[in-house]
């Protein structure tokens, strides 16, 4: 029988590699919670370029708080929208999922109000609400996750979790309410359970203090490449799993080609599967690997265009240029001379390509891409 490949490009994976700090740091804020009563302190926030497993990570948090006995909710920040009724409808689904029963009526109640005062479809969206509404929708969003974490602590669960994936994206005025919902929680005296984890790119270190000064308590972590380990465990344990093992060659080979990005391991990951269609008991071989590689890198080069394509004509310039110099750390000097300006001229450039996560800062002002490989498409396949 043929076995279903268990790699996920593009999906949560199967098994999360590599990840161990960062949910680590995830479970001792919830804990706060459970053990403690309080909130789970100041905003927690995981940044990263596109594609390094920053929902990944999200999803398995909330998959274990779950499990331990939390409340949790979903949003993704997003900048057409208010984030309020959305966070209301998550939250009651959640309550309803959880069957509290008549017990859950006078919350559901207070949401599905929330959600109709602020959520009249189309109404608001793409307009800044002013003055007492605004006012309003952040004293909503405070009220009900306060409401919500305190009817979980009294329902024989540890309090709330909120997860937050694409926070830069979000409203400033979402990113203020909760933000100053937070600082809250943090400062009641008899403690508030909610724990707010969000999870962005880069641009997120910015759009937290731009929010609200105090966003500055916010603790932040980087969400990088995965480890050779991590990359061998991720390609690994899921084949176990079917009872199918990688041959250390082949480990090898699939590591060296992945260089650590998570989404080109499940591509490759699953790449190597369709090659080898192995039955359970069987062994992937590094022929696999090789014979898989030309569909993963056809994917990465989809992937890369994509990018690409929503680039501005300035940044693809700067691109262009950064990449004929090489896929080491880049000075910036470097680059200005290679579009023949200076580097003041181009710092703006820059900033919008980090905050986008394609290039990043390497040690002492130097610049290198964030996903291995981009440098390398955009020098042979890229059309200019
Ligand atoms: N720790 C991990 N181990 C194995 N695979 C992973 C891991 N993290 C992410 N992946 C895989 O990498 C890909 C990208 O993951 P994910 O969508 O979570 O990234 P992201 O950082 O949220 O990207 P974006 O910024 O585009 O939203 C997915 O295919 C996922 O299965
Ligand atoms: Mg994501």
């Amino acid at each position: 029988m043929v076995l279903p490949s268990p790699y996920s490009p593009g999906a949560t994976p199967g098994y999360l590699a590599g990840r161990g700090r960062e949910l680590e740091e995830i479970r001792s804020r919830l804990a706060r919670m459970s053990a403690l009563g309080r909130s789970g302190g100041p905003l927690l926030a995981f940044y990263g370029s596109r594609g390094l497993g920053k929902t990944s990570l999200l999803r398995q948090a909330q998959g274990e708080a779950r499990e331990g006995g939390y409340l949790t909710v979903w949003v993704t920040g997003r900048d057409d929208a208010d984030m309020m009724p959305e966070l209301a409808r998550s939250l009651s689904a959640e309550i309803q999922r959880e069957s509290f029963g008549e017990r859950a009526k006078g919350l559901l109640q207070h949401l599905e109000r929330v959600e109709l005062e602020l959520g009249v479809p189309g109404a608001k969206i793409g307009v800044e609400v002013a003055g007492p509404d605004r006012a309003r929708s952040t004293g909503a969003i405070e009220s009900a996750l306060e409401e919500a974490g305190r009817f979980a602590r009294g329902h024989d669960r540890g309090g709330l979790a909120v997860f937050v994936d694409e926070f830069q994206e979000a409203k400033i005025s979402d990113r203020r309410s909760l933000l100053i919902a937070l600082q809250h929680f943090d400062g009641a005296p008899e403690g508030c359970p909610v724990a707010v984890i969000g999870a962005g790119l880069p641009s997120l270190i910015g759009a937290v203090p731009e929010a609200a000064t105090f966003g500055e308590r916010t603790k932040f972590a980087e969400v990088g490449l995965l480890t050779d380990v991590a990359v061998a465990e991720a390609l690994r344990l899921p084949a176990h799993d079917l009872d199918v093992t990688w041959s250390d060659q082949a480990i090898e080979e699939a590591m060296s080609a992945a260089q650590g990005y998570p989404h080109r391991v499940q591509l490759i990951g699953e790449a190597t599967w369709e090659a080898a269609r192995p039955a359970a008991g069987g062994q992937i071989e590094v022929g696999n690997v090789r014979q898989g590689m030309e569909s993963a890198d056809q994917q990465m080069t989809t992937l890369f265009r994509s990018r690409m394509s929503k680039t501005t004509e300035p940044q693809r310039r700067f691109l262009t240029a950064m990449a004929s110099l090489g896929d080491g750390p880049i000075a910036r000097a470097e680059i200005a001379a290679r579009l023949e300006t200076s580097t003041t001229s181009i710092s703006r450039v820059r900033q919008e390509l980090i905050d986008r996560g394609l290039i990043e800062p390497a040690t002492r002002g130097e610049l290198r891409f964030t996903i291995p490989g981009f440098g390398a498409y955009i020098r042979n396949d890229a059309p200019l």
